[in-house]
C-alpha cells in the first residue's frame, strides 16, 4: 500500500526564469491570483452600483465594527446602536451573539437605513462555537488538517445558526514560545505545519463557497508575525529580518489567503518599528500587491486608535495612516468614525481610498449573501448532540500526545491501563474541574456539558476509582495572580481562591495515592485567563501547589501516570525525569474526560506529535528546533571543528542543555514504528529543473513497519537541510508529513514529494530562490529523525 505524503494543491504560479546562471540563479517568484469568490464580474458591479449610490457617511458607517455584547478587548464602546444602525452608520458589530440578538439589529440597518445593508456579524469562533472542541495548538499536534476541518465546520455551522456569518479564525501566527499565552491559539512553531493547518481552517470555514448558508468567512489573525513579540509579552513589539518574516511567519498567512481567505485581522505589534494597523509593507505590498488579496481587512480591537500609543500621531494622523496602509475597518476604535469624514472634507484623505475599503467589505457581504438573507432563522436552544460531541471526542483523541511511558519494575508500561489496575486514585485541580479543560476562547462554550475525567473514570471503573483534588490550580501563587485570573472585576462564583490549607488536602492526596495501585494527576494551567490573551508568563512550570503535590504523590512510590492540561508547553524537567508515564493532553474541550479515558485505557492508541518544542527550562525560550546554525556548535551534525564535549567555547549554556526535553514532532505511540533507509527517485537533478515549475522534481520514498503488537498511526515527518546556500538556512526544516494507520506487522510505502516549494529559500533580493547545493533528508517519527539520505541540485 502506498501513501503519497500531504503536499497543497497549487493554483497557478508562473515562474520568472532568469536564464543567466552566472550570478544569482535564475528565480521563481510567485503571482498574485485573484480569490474566485470576491473577483467576479458580476459581484464587482453590484458593488459598484451601491457604492455610487452612498454618501460618504454612510460609506464610513461600512468602514466600522461595534461590540455591543460583553467585551473582549478594553474600553469598549457603549453607543446608541440602534441609532447609528437606523442611519447605516455601522457596517459590523462583534460579540452580538443568538438569531434573537443579530436579527434585531439587522432589521434595523436593513428595513431602516436608507440603503438597506446588511450588517454583518464577527465573532471569536476560535475551536468550535457552542460545542467546544480541543484548542487549536491541540488541533495542530493531530498533524491531521482533516481535524482542523472538521472543527471549523461544526463551528461555522453552530455561529451561523446563531447569526454569526464571521469568524476571527484561524489565529495562523507562529509561536515559538510559550511564554506567550497565545501559543494557545496557534499551530505552534513551523511554518509547514502551521500552513497546512491554516488552509484546513479556513477551508473548513468557508467551503470554497461563502454563499452557502453554513458558510462562515474567515479572518486570518493577526496579521502580521504577532507571534514574535520580544519575550513573549503579549502586544509587544516584533523586530526581525525581513527573511524571518518572509520565511517562516508570513508563510502560514499566505497559506490562507492563497486557500480563498476572505478577511483578516491587522495585529497589535508594530514590525520592525512600524505597527502592523499602519503597516504598508505588510498590508499593501505584501498583501495586496504580492499575494492579490481581494477581501477586507478588520483591526484588532482598539488596534488604530492605539496606534496613538505608538507614538505615530494624534487620532486624525493615525487613522489616516491606518487606512491609507490598507485596514478597511476599524474594530471598536471608534475612530474611523469619527474623524474620517472630516479628513476626506479637508481633501486630506482622498475619497477614492475610502471607497476601495468600502467596496472590499461590500465584496464580502455580497459573497456571504447577506443581501439576499440577512436574518438567521431562530432555532431551538442549543443542546450538545450525541453527533457534535462524538466529533469533539474524535478529534480530542487525536491530539493526545504521549510524552513518555517507561516500564516501571514489576508492572511494566503503566499505559494504557487496561485491568492492570484494581484501584486507581485520580488526584489533581483539574481531575474535576469542567471549567478549566475547555480551554481559552470557548467563549460560548459551557462548561456545564463538559465530562471530567472523574466522570469519565468512574463510568469505567465504578467504586474502584478513588478521588482527591489535591489542591487548588492557584493556591500559593501572589495576589496579582488571582486578580488578573478572576478578570471582570468581583470575584465571581466560579473564581480561584487559594485553598487555605495545601498542606492538608497535599496529605489526603497522598493516603488517597497510597490506597491504590497506580495514581493518575491531572494537572496543569487555568485556561480561564491563565492561557490565551494577555497572559504571558514568566514561569513555565505548573501552578500553585501543584509541583508539591506531584512530588508528594510520587514520593509514595505507587506508580504515576501524569495527565498534562495546558494550552502551552509546560516546563516538565522534574515529572520528565521522576514520572514513568506522561500523557500531554493540552486543553481538550467538551469531552475532554472521554477522550483522555480513551487513550489512557488504549480503545485509542496515542497518534499526537508535539506542534511546539517542550523546554528544559524557560531560560531557553524562544526555543524551537528550526535553528539557524551557529559557527560553535556545541553539538551538531556539520561542525567543521574537532567535537570536543569539554569544550568551554561553544554556543551552550553553563548550566543547562540546549535541546528540547521533548522536541518538536515528539509523540510515543502504544506500539512501536520501524523506519527502512529512505530512498531517492533522482539524488542529481539540474538547478533549472528545480526552477521551471512547482512540480515534483524527486521522490523521498520510505518504508514504515508497526512492529508491536496493537495497531497505530504514525506521523511520519521529513526534514531537510541546505548545506550550501547564500543565506545560511535552518539546521532542519519540516518539508513534509503523512499520517499513516498500520495494523500489527503491517509496512507502507511512503512517498515524499520534493521540488521548488520544498527546496526554495528567500536571498538576500527577498526573492524565493534554489542554488546549486547538497540538501540532507531525513525521514521519521520526530524532529529528532535519523534515517537519512540526500539530493544534490547541479548546474
Ligand atoms: C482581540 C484579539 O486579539 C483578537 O484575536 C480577537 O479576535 C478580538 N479581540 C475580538 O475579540
Amino acid at each position: 500500500m502506498k501513501t503519497t505524503a500531504h503536499r497543497p494543491l497549487r493554483l497557478l504560479f508562473p515562474l520568472l526564469l532568469l536564464t543567466s546562471l552566472a550570478a544569482i540563479p535564475a528565480i521563481a517568484q510567485t503571482r498574485p491570483v485573484p480569490n474566485p469568490q470576491l473577483a467576479s464580474r458580476e459581484l464587482n458591479e453590484r458593488v459598484n452600483a451601491l457604492l455610487s449610490k452612498m454618501t460618504l457617511d454612510e460609506k464610513i458607517g461600512q468602514l466600522v465594527q461595534y461590540s455591543a455584547g460583553y467585551a473582549t478587548g478594553p474600553g469598549a464602546s457603549n453607543l446608541r446602536y440602534d441609532e447609528l444602525a437606523a442611519k447605516g452608520a455601522v457596517g459590523s458589530m462583534l460579540n452580538v451573539v443568538g438569531a434573537e440578538a443579530t436579527n434585531h439589529y439587522q432589521h434595523i440597518a436593513v428595513e431602516k437605513s436608507r440603503l438597506h445593508i446588511p450588517i454583518i456579524f464577527g465573532l471569536d469562533v476560535i475551536h468550535g462555537h457552542r460545542t467546544t472542541f480541543p484548542v487549536p495548538l491541540a488541533v495542530a499536534a493531530s498533524w491531521d488538517p482533516a481535524a482542523a476541518e472538521t472543527v471549523a465546520r461544526y463551528g461555522a455551522v453552530e455561529a451561523r445558526a446563531d447569526g454569526i456569518p464571521w469568524v476571527f479564525s484561524p489565529m495562523v501566527d507562529i509561536a515559538r514560545d510559550p511564554r506567550w499565552g497565545r501559543i494557545i491559539e496557534s499551530s505552534g512553531e513551523d511554518p509547514y505545519l502551521g500552513s497546512a493547518m491554516a488552509r484546513a481552517w479556513v477551508k473548513g470555514y468557508q467551503q470554497d463557497d461563502l454563499s452557502k448558508p453554513d458558510s462562515a468567512a474567515v479572518s486570518v489573525k493577526h496579521f502580521a508575525a504577532y507571534g514574535g513579540a520580544i519575550a513573549g509579552r503579549d502586544y509587544n513589539a516584533v523586530d526581525m529580518s525581513e527573511i524571518s518574516l518572509r520565511q517562516v511567519y508570513l508563510k502560514p498567512y499566505h497559506a490562507a489567503v492563497e486557500a480563498g481567505a476572505a478577511t483578516l485581522m491587522s495585529s497589535f505589534n508594530s514590525i520592525n518599528g512600524v505597527p502592523g494597523s499602519a503597516n504598508p509593507f505588510t498590508l499593501t505590498q505584501i498583501l495586496r500587491h504580492e499575494w492579490g488579496f481581494d477581501g477586507f481587512v478588520v483591526s484588532d480591537w482598539g488596534a488604530v486608535a492605539e496606534l496613538m500609543n505608538h507614538s505615530i500621531g494624534d487620532g486624525p494622523t493615525v487613522a489616516r495612516k491606518a487606512l491609507g496602509a490598507g485596514v478597511d475597518m476599524d474594530m471598536e476604535g471608534n475612530l474611523y468614525g469619527t474623524v474620517i469624514a472630516s479628513q476626506v472634507r479637508a481633501g486630506k484623505i482622498p475619497e477614492p481610498v475610502v471607497d476601495e475599503a468600502v467596496r472590499r467589505i461590500l465584496r464580502v457581504k455580497f459573497a456571504l449573501g447577506l443581501f439576499d438573507h440577512p436574518y438567521t432563522q431562530p432555532g431551538p436552544a442549543y443542546d450538545a448532540t450525541p453527533e457534535r460531541r462524538a466529533a469533539a471526542r474524535k478529534v480530542a483523541d487525536e491530539t493526545f500526545v504521549l510524552l513518555k511511558n517507561e516500564p516501571v519494575e514489576g508492572v511494566g508500561a503503566l499505559l494504557p491501563l487496561t485491568a492492570k489496575a484494581r484501584k486507581v486514585a485520580l488526584i489533581g485541580p483539574l481531575a474535576d474541574n469542567q471549567r478549566d479543560v475547555l480551554g481559552a476562547w470557548a467563549v460560548t462554550g459551557d462548561p456545564k456539558y463538559v465530562v471530567t475525567l472523574r466522570t469519565a473514570l468512574t463510568e469505567r471503573l465504578g467504586d474502584r476509582l478513588l478521588y482527591a483534588e489535591g489542591c487548588d490550580l492557584l493556591s500559593g501563587e501572589d495576589a496579582n495572580v488571582l486578580k488578573r485570573v478572576n478578570f471582570n472585576g468581583a470575584v465571581a462564583e466560579d473564581a480561584h481562591l487559594p485553598v487555605p490549607d495545601d498542606a492538608k488536602t497535599i496529605a489526603e492526596a497522598v493516603e488517597t495515592a497510597k490506597q491504590a495501585d497506580v495514581a493518575i494527576l491531572a494537572l496543569g494551567e487555568s485556561t480561564n485567563w491563565m492561557e490565551g490573551e494577555a497572559s504571558s508568563r514568566t514561569k513555565l512550570g505548573f501552578t500553585g501547589a501543584q509541583e508539591q503535590l506531584l512530588e508528594a504523590v510520587v514520593a509514595t512510590g505507587k506508580p504515576v501516570i501524569l495527565v498534562v492540561l495546558a494550552g502551552r508547553p509546560l516546563e516538565l524537567k522534574w515529572a520528565a525525569s521522576h514520572v514513568p508515564a506522561i500523557l500531554e493532553a493540552w486543553s481538550p474541550g467538551v469531552e475532554a474526560g472521554h477522550a483522555v479515558a480513551d487513550v489512557l485505557f488504549g480503545d485509542v492508541n496515542p497518534s499526537g506529535k508535539l506542534p511546539s518544542s517542550f523546554p528544559r527550562a524557560v531560560g531557553q525560550e524562544p526555543l524551537y528546533y528550526a535553528q539557524l546554525p551557529t559557527g560553535r556548535p556545541a553539538h551538531g551534525d556539520l561542525g567543521h571543528l574537532p567535537q570536543n564535549p569539554d569544550e568551554k567555547f561553544m554556543s551552550r549554556y553553563m548550566d543547562e542543555e540546549n535541546s528540547a526535553l521533548f522536541p518538536f514532532g515528539w509523540g510515543l505511540s502504544y506500539t512501536r514504528f520501524s523506519y527502512s533507509q529512505p530512498t531517492i527517485s533522482r539524488a542529481e537533478v539540474p538547478l533549472r529543473e528545480v526552477l521551471a515549475s512547482h512540480k515534483p522534481v524527486t521522490m523521498v520514498g520510505v518504508d514504515v513497519k508497526n512492529t508491536g503488537s496493537v495497531a497505530g498511526t504514525e506521523v511520519v515527518q521529513l526534514y531537510l537541510r541546505n548545506t550550501a546556500a547564500s543565506v545560511e538556512q535552518p539546521v532542519r526544516e519540516l518539508k513534509g508529513f503523512a499520517r499513516v494507520t498500520l495494523a500489527p506487522g503491517e509496512q507502507k510505502h511512503v512517498e515524499f514529494p520534493l521540488g521548488f516549494d520544498e527546496l526554495n529559500f528567500y536571498n538576500v533580493q527577498m526573492q524565493r530562490t534554489v542554488e546549486p547545493t547538497t540538501y540532507k533528508i531525513w525521514v521519521g517519527g520526530s524532529s529528532l529523525a535519523s534515517a537519512e539520505t540526500s539530493l544534490r541540485v547541479v548546474e
